[in-house]
């Protein structure tokens, strides 16, 4: 081709776009149905709203909002998206019907090839329920218990042996450390010390690399192959690998853990589908997968976020370390015990504050499967929309709580939780509240609502605890910032690195 068919090309080209992003948006112009809700403006077809809710969903939902009200409707990558915000919206999406949202069909494509097939959202709804059911029950009261020591030791340790901790001042990037010690210890905790130790040598790398799978761009092609997928799929085979073995050795040995310690597989081992089926090894072993990687994430976030403030906010972390000389003194602070938790209140204040200003997930969504009427409007939704639900705007909202913007664990010291009796209910995995009500969810609501809650306190609380009563904490310049937020992966998290000063406590 020579260099004029060539720009008469480019040009032809460059117009047809052109004429197509004019048609594009005239359309957005035209009267639309009102049972629709009104679409978010964008230029570009099939991109749609993608960058400027890539770059920060919050304050994408908040000018939205503004201009449209609680519902409406954005385009992400050809996918039209409907966001229901506030009190209602949570209550219409995450207390939905099954028959009409569907969790799986969004979520499945990204978390399949990361935990594996035949669970969480590779199976029928009802599947999940019982496997959900079986993990709640395997974090008893006693488990829980136990944790506590574990992951205090784990902490201690990781302070003792990593270099940016040596010596008595330093500054250190406390996301990647918080990063490690939440694998550590949910590790340590959850999954067991045979996992534990195997973690040290090649696991942490294992799960870096599984971790790769959750890139937003997965959610469109999670088959493409990509380096990153590549390792994502060699990580999940060598990590099922692992626990296929020491499921096997428990087999052979007759003994279900090596020490006899109770832990998760050993509850796992003994767990029965309402068909009479024993969970399959395999499946034990993606559930391991999927508990690691759940129990870590979202705590890796929140300790980060939490030493931050801290950081930014040494009076409130020297009322912590006060908190604990006052009220577990016993001649001198003791190694850390469950019931020391419910002792520490402005503690479990900080974690709660945190989950409100720091939500790790920003959207929840479901796929819509009918049309859906939405109560006091015109609107009904109809089956090509997937719907997502924010709780983080409400837990922003001044409606409230008072300048919701201002993080304040005090804010939490005369509140009480209220359960309503008609507001519990039971999906098939042990009673919880329905929790549309409350301005607050951090572990969202409904049949989907995390299993995680109790342990992420104890786990959250005891790492905090343990940093507070071993070291001070500043910012770089002094000045009480944070930094701002990452939302680059689809569990956001502070930007890194995130440098603090630390000093240790005589
Ligand atoms: C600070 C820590 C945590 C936060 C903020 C958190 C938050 C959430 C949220 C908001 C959901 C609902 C997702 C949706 O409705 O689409 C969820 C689901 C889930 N969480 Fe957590 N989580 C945390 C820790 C954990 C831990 C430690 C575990 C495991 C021990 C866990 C296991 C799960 C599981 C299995 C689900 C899926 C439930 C379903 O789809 O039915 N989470 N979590």
């Amino acid at each position: 081709m020579d260099v004029n068919t060539v720009a008469r090309f480019s040009i032809h080209a460059l117009c047809i776009m052109l004429l197509s992003i004019f048609a594009h948006v005239l359309r957005q112009f035209l009267p639309r149905s009102k049972s629709e809700p009104p679409i978010v403006f964008h230029w570009i077809p099939f991109v749609g709203n993608a960058i400027s809710y890539g770059t920060d969903p919050f304050v994408f939902y908040s000018k939205c909002r503004e201009k449209y009200g609680d519902i409406f409707t954005f385009v992400l990558f050809g996918r039209k998206m409907t966001v229901y915000l506030g009190l209602d919206g949570n209550e219409f999406i995450l207390n939905g019907r099954l028959q009409d949202l569907n969790a799986e069909e969004i979520y499945s494509p990204l978390t399949t090839p990361v935990f594996g097939k035949d669970i969480i959202y590779d199976c029928p709804n009802a599947k999940l329920m019982e496997q959900k059911k079986f993990v709640k029950f395997g974090l008893t009261h006693d488990s829980l218990k136990s944790y506590v020591q574990l992951i205090e030791a784990e902490v201690l340790e990781y302070l003792q042996s990593t270099p940016s901790f040596s010596g008595s001042l330093g500054t250190v990037d406390i996301t990647a450390a918080m990063a490690e010690v939440t694998i550590f210890t949910a590790s340590r905790a959850l999954l067991g010390a045979e996992v534990r130790q195997k973690l040290n040598a090649e696991c942490a790398e294992l799960y870096h690399d599984l971790d790769l799978g959750f890139r937003p761009i997965n959610f469109l092609m999670p088959w493409a192959p990509f380096p990153q997928n590549r390792r994502r799929d060699a990580a999940h085979a060598k990590m099922s690998s692992i626990y296929l073995d020491i499921i096997a050795e428990r087999r052979a040995s007759g003994k279900k853990a090596p020490d006899g310690q109770h832990d998760m597989i050993w509850h796992l081992m003994d767990c029965v589908y309402k068909n009479g089926q024993q969970i399959p090894d395999l499946e034990i072993t993606r559930m391991m997968i999927t508990l690691l990687m759940a129990g870590q994430h979202s705590s890796s976030s929140s300790s980060s976020w939490i030493m931050l403030r801290l950081a930014s906010r040494p009076d409130i972390a020297e009322e912590l370390y006060q908190e604990q000389v006052s009220n577990l003194g016993r001649g001198g602070l003791q190694p850390l015990q469950y019931e020391d938790i419910d002792k520490l209140p402005l503690l479990q204040n900080v974690v709660k504050e945190t989950l409100r200003v720091h939500s790790s997930i920003h959207s929840l969504m479901r796929k819509v499967k009918n049309p859906m009427h939405v109560p006091n409007t015109n609107y009904i939704i109809t089956p090509d929309k997937v719907l997502v639900a924010s709780p983080i705007t409400t837990h922003m909202d001044t409606e409230f709580f008072p300048d919701a913007h201002v993080w304040d664990p005090h804010r939490w010291d005369a509140h009480e939780d209220e359960e309503l009796e008609q507001d519990i209910v039971d999906y098939g995995y042990g009673k919880v509240s329905k929790g549309t009500k409350s301005p607050y969810l951090p572990f969202g609501a409904g049949r989907h609502r995390c299993i995680g809650e109790r342990f992420a306190y104890i786990n959250l609380c005891t790492i905090i605890a343990t940093m507070v009563r071993t070291l001070k904490f500043a910012t770089i310049d002094g000045r009480p910032t944070v930094p701002p937020t990452d939302y680059t992966s689809l569990f956001s998290r502070p930007t890194q690195p995130a440098v603090i000063r630390w000093e240790r406590r005589s």
